[in-house]
């Protein structure tokens, strides 16, 4: 039986279906008529027979079209954006069309965002099909496409009309791209999911070796606690801070790499290690607090070891992380009851003693 979350508020309530088999023609057929036109928006990493299978599965509509991009974050660029817009409007795509997201963050991302622009906005449905997409990225209605300055800098919020989690998917992805998911699966429990937190410490075999039930359970928690959470702040302007646990280090342990060779996930992972490492010097956990974050960590075959990143490497990026406001650095640390908080204060000795 397929899991349903309800994201959002009034109007721009979604529904989040999580399951084996979610995506069936009944349940596309909800949010997309059989007489208006839809673009599918994927990437060339997807394997194959998903792009074919949900080719059937939308075989109730005749006009529905395809646009692959390349897979790979540079595809979240303007020269997409409009090769996508241009698509849209050769079509002659009207309000009552609508776009699907079928890939991981990088396609959601831009989808969601040319959904929220194209004649000042259109339906989209998103399918995400990493672990990361599934858990974190389709879920919240955050847009965004990269410039040269910097990532997501161009985006906008733009809630989908449902989201479809078929965790089969996951058999098929790389590892690493597991692992990434896997570290902000690991996120939510530490900044306050307790059932997530138990489930993770008692399956941590099952999970590396993708029991898909398992699996599921812990897609379902990590959705629970970001619906909460974006669902009472759907602009970020105050609660929704705490999604970035780990996120400070994590963004600029990212950009110190040039975002190259190490995924968004790992980069967390190690920015949660070190998150976690100041809230123990700050006072707010005890040691034996600290050694559960990163035993369960390891024990998830995920990396908590940053020796090899210095302060003094990635300070600079601090600064321009944006949790930095009126010019003082937000932190997101946890407390004794692993609860995650914001907060700017805390000793400017503390940043660095984690790297010591
Ligand atoms: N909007 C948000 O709230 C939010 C949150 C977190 C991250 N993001 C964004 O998400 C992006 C990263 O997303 P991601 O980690 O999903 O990476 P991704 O979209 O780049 O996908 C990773 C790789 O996996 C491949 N792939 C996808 N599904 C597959 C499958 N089932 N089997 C095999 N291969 C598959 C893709 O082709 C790609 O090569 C970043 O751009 C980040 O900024 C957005």
């Amino acid at each position: 039986m397929a899991k349903i979350i309800q994201v959002g508020k009034k109007d721009s309530r979604y529904e989040v279906v999580i399951g084996k088999n979610t995506i069936t023609r009944t349940r596309l057929a909800s949010h997309l008529k059989s007489k208006n036109k839809i673009l599918v928006i994927t990437d060339s990493g997807i394997p194959k027979k998903y792009i074919k299978e949900l080719k059937t599965a939308l075989g109730f509509n005749k006009q529905v079209h395809f646009h692959m991009i390349p897979c790979g974050e540079e595809s979240k660029s303007f020269a997409t954006y409009i090769s996508i817009q241009e698509k849209l409007a050769d079509l002659k795509f009207d309000r009552s069309d609508s776009m699907i997201a079928f890939g991981g963050g990088v396609v959601g991302d831009i989808t969601g965002f040319c959904a929220a622009t194209y004649l000042r906005g259109i339906n989209f449905i998103q399918i995400p099909t990493t672990l990361l997409s599934q858990v974190d990225s389709s879920v919240g209605g955050k847009t965004a496409i990269n410039i040269k300055q910097g990532k997501n800098l161009v985006g906008s919020f733009n809630n989908p009309s449902m989201v479809l989690i078929n965790s089969k998917y996951l058999e098929a992805l790389p590892e690493k791209e597991f692992k990434s998911g896997l570290g902000e699966v690991a996120k939510y429990a530490f900044i306050g999911n307790k059932k997530l937190y138990k489930i993770l410490q008692e399956n941590s075999k099952e999970i590396t070796q993708r029991n898909l039930n398992i699996l599921e359970q812990i897609i379902e928690e990590s959705i629970n606690t970001k619906s909460k959470i974006v669902t009472k702040d759907e602009k970020e302007a105050g609660v929704r801070a705490i999604l970035n646990f780990g996120h400070t280090f994590g963004h600029a342990i990212e950009a110190f790499n040039n975002y190259k060779g190490i995924t968004h996930g790992a980069a967390v992972t190690l920015g949660m290690s070190i998150a976690a490492k100041i809230s123990y010097f700050e006072g707010h956990i005890k040691i034996h607090q600290l050694d559960n974050i990163i035993n369960l960590i390891d024990s998830l075959g995920l990396d908590s070891n940053y020796e090899k990143y210095k302060f003094k490497d990635l300070k600079k990026y601090l600064s321009n992380d944006k949790k930095v406001s009126s010019g003082k650095l937000n932190l997101i640390l946890i407390n004794s009851k692993g609860i995650a908080f914001k907060t700017d204060k805390f000793q400017e000795e503390s940043l660095k003693r984690p790297f010591n």
